[in-house]
C-alpha cells in the first residue's frame, strides 16, 4: 500500500530558506518539479508551503492563516499536546490521514537532511509530533523538529523518522524528541524502540540517549531504596542495604521504568561500560534486527562506582538543556 515517490529527484535545492535562515541542505530531496528551477526554496515553518520565489513565499507569510489559537496566533496545524510556559515548547500532534499535505511536505523536508531512509508518499499510516518554540516577545511559533511515528507496527517502533533543522542542532531538541517518543510509549503502556536502521546522527544520539536514560534511572532506583531504607532501619548504613536490595532489579524493570525495549537497555548498560555478562548476543542498534525474546536474555551488571554514574547525569543536567516534563502531555492514545 506505502507508494514510492516516483518524481525526478531535484539535484538543485541548495538552500532552504525557513524562519529567515538560509540552511544549507544535506542530500536531495524528490520535490516536485515545479520547485526544481532555484537553488533556495522557501518554505514557511507553520503550514509547510514551500515555493521557490522570496515573493511568493512573502506573499503567503500574510495569507497563512489556516490555524490560529485562541490568542489569535498563528499556529501549525494538529492539536498541542504539550506545551511548557518556561521555555515555550510545544508539540503539535498531525494525523497524516487529516493534513495530508502538510505532512507530505514535512517529509519531503526532513529528506534533505536524511540519506538512509526511503521516503514514502504515502503519509496516511502516520501520526507526525511536531515540536515549536514560541519566542518570548512576539509569541510567534518556529520549527525546530518533529518525529513521526507509524500508529500501528508489530515491531514496537516508537519513532519512525526524527528531525532537528541544523540551525537548531546540538541543542537538546533531538534529545528531547526522543524522551517524548518514549513517555508516549509509557502512557500506552508499551515499550518503544526506533525504527531501523538508524542514521550515523540517529545512532549518536540514540547511544547518547539510552546512556544517560539509564544512569539516571540506576541513581533514580539506588536514591529510592536508600530512603525507604535509611526511614526504615537506622541501625544499618543505608547505602549497603541498597546494594543489597538493587540485585533485585531486572532487565523488564528497567525497560518498564523507562518505556525502552530489554534491547535497548542493554545497550545502555553496555555504553555505561556496566555489562559483565550476556547472553545471547545483542545485535547492534544499527541493524534491523528487533528486540530478542525477553526470556531468553540473561544479564549481570556491576556498578563499581555510583559516583561516575552520578557525574555522567550531573554533567549532562548541566548543559541545561530542555527536559520533558510529563504532566505537560494531555494525551490519550489514538488507538
Ligand atoms: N556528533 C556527535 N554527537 C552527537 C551529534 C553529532 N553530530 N549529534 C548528536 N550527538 C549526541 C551528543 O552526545 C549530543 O549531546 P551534546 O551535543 O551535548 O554532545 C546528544 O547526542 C544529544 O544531541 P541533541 O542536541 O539532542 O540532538 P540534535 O537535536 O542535534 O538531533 C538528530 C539529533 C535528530 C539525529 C539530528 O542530528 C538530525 O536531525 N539529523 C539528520 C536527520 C537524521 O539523521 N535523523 C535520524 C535518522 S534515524 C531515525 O529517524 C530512526
Ligand atoms: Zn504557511
Amino acid at each position: 500500500s506505502k507508494l514510492k515517490i516516483t518524481t525526478v529527484v531535484n539535484s538543485s535545492i541548495e538552500y532552504i530558506h525557513i524562519n529567515n535562515y538560509e540552511i544549507k541542505t544535506w542530500y536531495k530531496s524528490p520535490y516536485p518539479l515545479s520547485t526544481n528551477k532555484n537553488k533556495i526554496l522557501y518554505i514557511c515553518e507553520l503550514c509547510l508551503k514551500n515555493s521557490n520565489s522570496r515573493q511568493t513565499h512573502y506573499n503567503h507569510q500574510f495569507k497563512c492563516t489556516n490555524h490560529r489559537n485562541n490568542n489569535n496566533i498563528k499556529t501549525p496545524p494538529g492539536n498541542q499536546i504539550y506545551f511548557a510556559q518556561i521555555n515555550g515548547l510545544s508539540i503539535w500532534e498531525i494525523d497524516g490521514r487529516e493534513n495530508i499535505e502538510y505532512c507530505r511536505n514535512l517529509c519531503l523536508l526532513s529528506k534533505l537532511f536524511l540519506n538512509s531512509k526511503t521516503l514514502y508518499y504515502d503519509v496516511e499510516p502516520f501520526i507526525f509530533y511536531v515540536l515549536m518554540k514560541q519566542t518570548k516577545d512576539s509569541y510567534d511559533y518556529n520549527f525546530i523538529g518533529y518525529f513521526s511515528k507509524e500508529k500501528s507496527n508489530s515491531l514496537n517502533y516508537n519513532l519512525s523518522c526524527i528531525l532537528t533543522l541544523p540551525i537548531y542542532q546540538r541543542m537538546g531538541y533531538g534529545n528531547f524528541l526522543m524522551e517524548f517518543s518514549y513517555l508516549l510509549s509509557r502512557r500506552e503502556f508499551k515499550l518503544g524502540t526506533p525504527e531501523k536502521p538508524l542514521s550515523d546522527l540517529g545512532l549518536l544520539s540514540y547511544r547518547n540517549f539510552w546512556k544517560i536514560k539509564i544512569a539516571k534511572t540506576l541513581l533514580l532506583i539506588k536514591n529510592a531504596f536508600e530512603q525507604s531504607s535509611s526511614s526504615s532501619s537506622s541501625s544499618s548504613s543505608s547505602s549497603s542495604q541498597a546494594q543489597l536490595t538493587l540485585k533485585t532489579i531486572t532487565l523488564n524493570d528497567l525497560a518498564n521504568l523507562t518505556g525502552m525495549t530489554t534491547t535497548d537497555v542493554i545497550f545502555g548498560l553496555e555504553q555505561l561500560k556496566l555489562l559483565y555478562y550476556h547472553t545471547p548476543s545483542v545485535p547492534s542498534p544499527a541493524s534491523s534486527q528487533f528486540s530478542p525474546n525477553k526470556e531468553e536474555v540473561k544479564i549481570k551488571i556491576k556498578i563499581k562506582s555510583w559516583s561516575i554514574l552520578q557525574e555522567l547525569v550531573d554533567n549532562w543536567d548541566s548543559k541545561n538543556y530542555p527536559n520533558v516534563e510529563p504532566e505537560l502531555l494531555i494525551w490519550k492514545p489514538m488507538i
